[in-house]
């Protein structure tokens, strides 16, 4: 794999061209990221002599490629171009790139899908036709972190988010925890809500806090609903998610749940999927079960009790937290992780690749766990 165009993104130098249309691609791919399931998010840019003459996307899990959308734009001009993806061609793109005459291909990155897609790359170069990888890379592979997730571990690609105070709280010792963010990073948590396909709260924080767990974006789309109870006797009745019908709500329960409750929210419409969990919802099943009716990513909004149990099952991929300049204190306050905690800090999770924005005065802080050797 030969690696072009890549340097620290704290350098300041001008584009280079083949980085300047593969940005584009990238554009062109995340346009398309958030509603093509566990697919490879792809954007795909034609340039002869130096000029866009056919772009395209993929957007919709099963609908055209990229490469295809991009070669019908171009018509007779892909002869002889270059086609920039941020993701290298299956074989089937590879056949279409050289049925249109295409010369050369610049492609970000080979996942998901490595194998079969340096496969793809090998056929095309025996074929002449030249192929570069590794061309803003590090931004493909982020753009399919969902894509490639789901393909390594057959599950939902997992994110934690919660807004905590500086002192690492998420409601006061009452349970009180509207609101900790400012508005701006509220508006925030929605765009990252829309950007999911389901959204999930344990039950205690169904009952207390009652959400809507809607995204109010415009020209936004809500996510599922889904609702870990296990008896299916701690969410109440006229919680706002089993009766306002803005969203749909799946609810995952243990097997030793109350038949009669099962029965009254099926009746209303509910979902409800019964886990092998006995304790508790299986995790495990849950997200199987939500792989299989083709969401691929979630976001596990809360509470402390909820994320630790994702952390401990080493199934959280991503953690997002908005961190108000607030202190409330008190021993009894709730924290973004609870669960019975860890007593050696050498078998601390860490977290990497780890950035820090502004969103108002709060601040955003996003990382990936990596959990120790066990
Ligand atoms: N600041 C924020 O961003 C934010 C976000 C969310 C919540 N909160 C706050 O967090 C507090 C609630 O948090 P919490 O930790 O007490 O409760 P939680 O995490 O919301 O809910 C925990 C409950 O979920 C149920 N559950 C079912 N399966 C589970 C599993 N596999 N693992 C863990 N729990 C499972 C259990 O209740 P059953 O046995 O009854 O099923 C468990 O007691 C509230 O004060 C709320 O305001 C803050």
């Amino acid at each position: 794999v030969r690696a072009t165009g890549r340097r620290p993104s704290n350098a300041r130098k001008t584009m280079t061209a083949p980085e300047r249309f593969m940005r584009l691609a990238v554009a062109l791919a995340s346009a398309g990221s958030d509603q093509i399931g566990d697919q490879a998010a792809v954007g795909a840019v034609v340039v002869k002599d130096g000029r866009v003459v056919g772009m395209g996307a993929r957007l919709a899990a099963h609908g055209p490629s990229a490469e295809t959308a991009a070669l019908q734009a171009a018509g007779p001009l892909a002869r002889g171009a270059t086609v920039f993806v941020t993701v290298a061609p299956l074989v089937e793109e590879a056949r279409e790139l050289m049925a249109h005459g295409v010369a050369a291909v610049v492609a970000a990155s080979l996942d998901p899908g490595r194998e079969e897609r340096l496969r793809a790359v090998q056929w095309l170069r025996e074929r002449g036709v030249a192929v570069d990888l590794g061309v803003l890379e590090d931004e493909a592979l982020a753009l399919n972190e969902v894509a490639r997730t789901t393909a390594r571990t057959g599950r939902p690609f997992v994110t934690l988010t919660a807004s905590v105070t500086w002192d690492g709280k998420i409601a006061t010792r009452s349970y009180d925890s509207r609101w900790i963010s400012s508005q701006a990073a509220l508006r925030d948590v929605h765009e990252l809500r829309s950007r999911h396909a389901a959204i999930l709260v344990g039950a205690r924080t169904a009952r207390t806090d009652d959400p809507e767990l809607t995204a109010r974006v415009p020209y936004g789309r809500h996510p599922v609903r889904v609702i870990c109870d296990t008896s299916l006797t701690t969410v109440p009745d006229d919680a706002r998610v089993l009766t306002d019908g803005k969203a749909p709500t799946w609810v995952f329960t243990g097997r030793h749940h109350d038949p009669a409750r099962r029965a009254a929210l099926v009746a209303r419409g509910i979902r409800v999927t019964v886990t092998s969990g006995a304790r508790r919802v299986d995790l495990v099943d849950m997200l199987h079960s939500l792989k299989e009716d083709g969401l691929a990513s979630l976001l596990v909004e809360g509470g402390g009790e909820m994320h630790a149990a994702f952390v401990e099952a080493r199934l959280a991929d991503k953690i997002v937290l908005y961190v108000a300049p607030k202190l409330v204190g008190g021993r009894a306050a709730p924290t973004f992780l609870e669960g019975e905690g860890l007593s050696r800090m050498q078998d601390a999770v860490r977290l990497e690749r780890v950035t820090v924005e502004s969103v108002g005065p709060d601040l955003k802080l996003t990382g990936y766990p990596v959990y120790p050797e066990s």
